[in-house]
Protein backbone atom coordinates (compact mmCIF):
# COMPACT_ATOMS: atom_id res chain seq x y z
CA UNK A 1 0.00 0.00 0.00
CA UNK A 2 1.50 3.67 -1.07
CA UNK A 3 0.56 6.81 0.43
CA UNK A 4 -0.37 10.42 -1.47
CA UNK A 5 1.14 12.96 -0.48
CA UNK A 6 0.81 16.78 -1.57
CA UNK A 7 3.61 19.35 -1.22
CA UNK A 8 4.93 22.22 -2.44
CA UNK A 9 8.54 22.20 -4.66
CA UNK A 10 10.95 25.11 -5.01
CA UNK A 11 11.11 26.50 -8.62
CA UNK A 12 13.91 25.11 -10.45
CA UNK A 13 14.55 22.28 -8.04
CA UNK A 14 14.96 18.97 -9.54
CA UNK A 15 11.25 18.13 -8.67
CA UNK A 16 10.16 21.09 -10.22
CA UNK A 17 11.75 19.85 -13.36
CA UNK A 18 9.77 16.54 -12.53
CA UNK A 19 6.74 18.82 -12.88
CA UNK A 20 7.44 20.63 -15.82
CA UNK A 21 8.40 17.12 -17.79
CA UNK A 22 4.40 15.60 -16.50
CA UNK A 23 3.00 19.04 -17.86
CA UNK A 24 4.94 18.45 -20.79
CA UNK A 25 3.24 14.92 -21.45
CA UNK A 26 -0.19 15.67 -20.41
CA UNK A 27 -1.00 19.23 -21.50
CA UNK A 28 1.82 20.22 -24.21
CA UNK A 29 2.65 17.54 -26.37
CA UNK A 30 -0.73 16.21 -27.22
CA UNK A 31 -1.20 19.99 -28.92
CA UNK A 32 2.17 19.69 -30.75
CA UNK A 33 3.42 22.32 -28.02
CA UNK A 34 6.02 22.54 -25.75
CA UNK A 35 7.49 25.27 -23.12
CA UNK A 36 10.42 28.07 -23.73
CA UNK A 37 13.17 28.54 -21.16
CA UNK A 38 11.46 32.12 -20.94
CA UNK A 39 7.99 30.48 -20.22
CA UNK A 40 9.67 28.55 -17.17
CA UNK A 41 11.62 31.22 -16.11
CA UNK A 42 8.42 33.44 -15.44
CA UNK A 43 7.15 30.91 -12.92
CA UNK A 44 9.23 31.67 -10.58
CA UNK A 45 6.81 33.77 -8.59
CA UNK A 46 4.17 30.64 -9.21
CA UNK A 47 3.38 27.96 -6.46
CA UNK A 48 4.47 24.74 -7.44
CA UNK A 49 2.35 21.90 -5.93
CA UNK A 50 3.10 17.69 -6.57
CA UNK A 51 1.39 15.08 -5.66
CA UNK A 52 3.39 11.89 -4.94
CA UNK A 53 1.55 8.26 -4.68
CA UNK A 54 4.98 6.11 -2.96
CA UNK A 55 7.75 7.36 -5.06
CA UNK A 56 5.76 8.57 -8.03
CA UNK A 57 4.89 11.78 -9.04
CA UNK A 58 1.10 11.32 -10.16
CA UNK A 59 -0.10 14.88 -10.59
CA UNK A 60 0.96 18.70 -10.35
CA UNK A 61 -0.27 21.94 -11.07
CA UNK A 62 0.86 25.56 -10.88
CA UNK A 63 -0.43 28.82 -8.43
CA UNK A 64 0.07 32.08 -9.48
CA UNK A 65 -0.60 34.82 -6.79
CA UNK A 66 -2.28 37.71 -8.53
CA UNK A 67 -3.76 41.37 -6.74
CA UNK A 68 -6.89 42.11 -4.64
CA UNK A 69 -6.93 38.70 -2.65
CA UNK A 70 -6.82 36.83 -6.44
CA UNK A 71 -4.93 33.55 -6.31
CA UNK A 72 -4.96 31.59 -10.16
CA UNK A 73 -4.60 27.73 -10.72
CA UNK A 74 -2.56 26.73 -13.95
CA UNK A 75 -1.14 23.99 -15.82
CA UNK A 76 -3.23 20.85 -14.01
CA UNK A 77 -1.91 17.62 -15.04
CA UNK A 78 -2.54 14.06 -13.38
CA UNK A 79 -0.80 11.38 -15.40
CA UNK A 80 -2.93 9.62 -17.52
CA UNK A 81 -2.56 6.23 -16.03
CA UNK A 82 -3.63 7.45 -12.46
CA UNK A 83 -6.79 9.91 -13.61
CA UNK A 84 -9.91 9.23 -12.26
CA UNK A 85 -8.44 8.06 -8.48
CA UNK A 86 -9.10 11.74 -6.98
CA UNK A 87 -5.25 12.97 -7.74
CA UNK A 88 -7.32 15.91 -9.38
CA UNK A 89 -9.43 16.81 -6.53
CA UNK A 90 -6.80 15.90 -3.59
CA UNK A 91 -4.49 18.28 -5.71
CA UNK A 92 -7.13 21.56 -5.89
CA UNK A 93 -8.35 20.96 -2.03
CA UNK A 94 -4.65 21.55 -0.96
CA UNK A 95 -4.52 24.40 -3.09
CA UNK A 96 -7.11 25.89 -1.43
CA UNK A 97 -6.16 25.08 2.02
CA UNK A 98 -2.96 26.25 1.05
CA UNK A 99 -4.58 29.92 -0.89
CA UNK A 100 -6.72 30.31 2.41
CA UNK A 101 -4.33 29.97 4.80
CA UNK A 102 -2.17 32.75 2.74
CA UNK A 103 -4.63 35.01 2.72
CA UNK A 104 -6.19 35.13 -0.84
CA UNK A 105 -9.84 34.91 -1.10
CA UNK A 106 -10.52 33.67 -4.88
CA UNK A 107 -9.35 31.02 -6.84
CA UNK A 108 -9.73 31.42 -10.41
CA UNK A 109 -8.11 29.66 -13.20
CA UNK A 110 -8.93 28.76 -17.43
CA UNK A 111 -10.36 25.39 -18.11
CA UNK A 112 -10.49 22.90 -20.81
CA UNK A 113 -13.85 22.83 -21.49
CA UNK A 114 -13.63 18.98 -21.57
CA UNK A 115 -12.26 19.58 -17.52
CA UNK A 116 -15.42 21.94 -17.28
CA UNK A 117 -17.27 18.98 -15.30
CA UNK A 118 -14.01 18.24 -12.95
CA UNK A 119 -14.16 21.76 -11.58
CA UNK A 120 -17.64 21.71 -11.30
CA UNK A 121 -17.70 18.88 -8.99
CA UNK A 122 -14.98 20.74 -6.98
CA UNK A 123 -17.13 23.69 -6.22
CA UNK A 124 -16.16 26.34 -9.31
CA UNK A 125 -18.16 28.27 -11.47
CA UNK A 126 -18.09 29.37 -14.89
CA UNK A 127 -17.62 32.77 -15.98
CA UNK A 128 -18.29 34.46 -19.48
CA UNK A 129 -18.05 32.70 -22.73
CA UNK A 130 -16.08 29.82 -24.17
CA UNK A 131 -12.72 31.41 -26.21
CA UNK A 132 -9.64 30.03 -27.12
CA UNK A 133 -6.25 29.15 -25.71
CA UNK A 134 -3.17 26.81 -26.43
CA UNK A 135 -5.70 25.99 -29.54
CA UNK A 136 -8.37 24.55 -27.77
CA UNK A 137 -11.63 25.69 -26.10
CA UNK A 138 -11.42 26.86 -22.62
CA UNK A 139 -13.89 28.29 -19.86
CA UNK A 140 -13.39 31.05 -17.21
CA UNK A 141 -13.75 29.22 -13.54
CA UNK A 142 -13.90 31.08 -10.59
CA UNK A 143 -14.27 30.24 -6.72
CA UNK A 144 -14.60 31.70 -3.42
CA UNK A 145 -12.49 30.77 -0.64
C1 LIG B 1 -8.76 16.86 -15.45
C2 LIG B 1 -7.86 16.16 -14.43
C3 LIG B 1 -6.90 17.19 -13.82
C4 LIG B 1 -8.74 15.56 -13.32
O1 LIG B 1 -7.92 14.89 -12.37
P1 LIG B 1 -8.31 13.38 -11.92
O2 LIG B 1 -7.35 12.97 -10.89
O3 LIG B 1 -8.41 12.55 -13.14
O4 LIG B 1 -9.77 13.63 -11.31
P2 LIG B 1 -10.37 13.08 -9.91
O5 LIG B 1 -10.26 11.59 -9.94
O6 LIG B 1 -9.76 13.81 -8.78
O7 LIG B 1 -11.88 13.52 -10.10
C5 LIG B 1 -12.63 14.24 -9.14
C6 LIG B 1 -14.09 14.21 -9.55
O8 LIG B 1 -14.24 14.84 -10.84
C7 LIG B 1 -14.81 13.90 -11.78
N1 LIG B 1 -14.12 14.12 -13.08
C8 LIG B 1 -12.79 14.12 -13.31
N2 LIG B 1 -12.53 14.40 -14.61
C9 LIG B 1 -13.75 14.57 -15.20
C10 LIG B 1 -14.16 14.88 -16.52
N3 LIG B 1 -13.26 15.11 -17.51
N4 LIG B 1 -15.51 14.97 -16.78
C11 LIG B 1 -16.40 14.77 -15.78
N5 LIG B 1 -16.07 14.49 -14.49
C12 LIG B 1 -14.76 14.39 -14.21
C13 LIG B 1 -14.49 12.54 -11.21
O9 LIG B 1 -15.41 11.57 -11.68
C14 LIG B 1 -14.63 12.79 -9.72
O10 LIG B 1 -15.98 12.82 -9.36
P3 LIG B 1 -16.49 12.16 -7.96
O11 LIG B 1 -15.80 12.93 -6.90
O12 LIG B 1 -17.96 12.36 -8.00
O13 LIG B 1 -16.05 10.75 -8.01
C15 LIG B 1 -7.04 15.00 -15.07
O14 LIG B 1 -7.92 14.03 -15.57
C16 LIG B 1 -6.09 15.46 -16.18
O15 LIG B 1 -4.92 15.74 -15.92
N6 LIG B 1 -6.58 15.48 -17.43
C17 LIG B 1 -5.77 15.84 -18.58
C18 LIG B 1 -5.26 17.26 -18.52
C19 LIG B 1 -6.33 18.29 -18.26
O16 LIG B 1 -7.36 18.33 -18.92
N7 LIG B 1 -6.05 19.16 -17.29
C20 LIG B 1 -6.93 20.24 -16.92
C21 LIG B 1 -6.61 21.40 -17.78
S1 LIG B 1 -7.67 22.77 -17.40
Amino acid sequence: MTSRVVSEVEHGSPLYRECVALRLAVLRTPLGLSFTEDELQRESASLHLVCHDGQNLVGCLVLVPLADGEIKMRQVAVAPETQGRGIGRSLVDASETLARHRGFTLMTLHARTTAVPFYERLGYETVGDEFEEVTVPHRAMQKRL
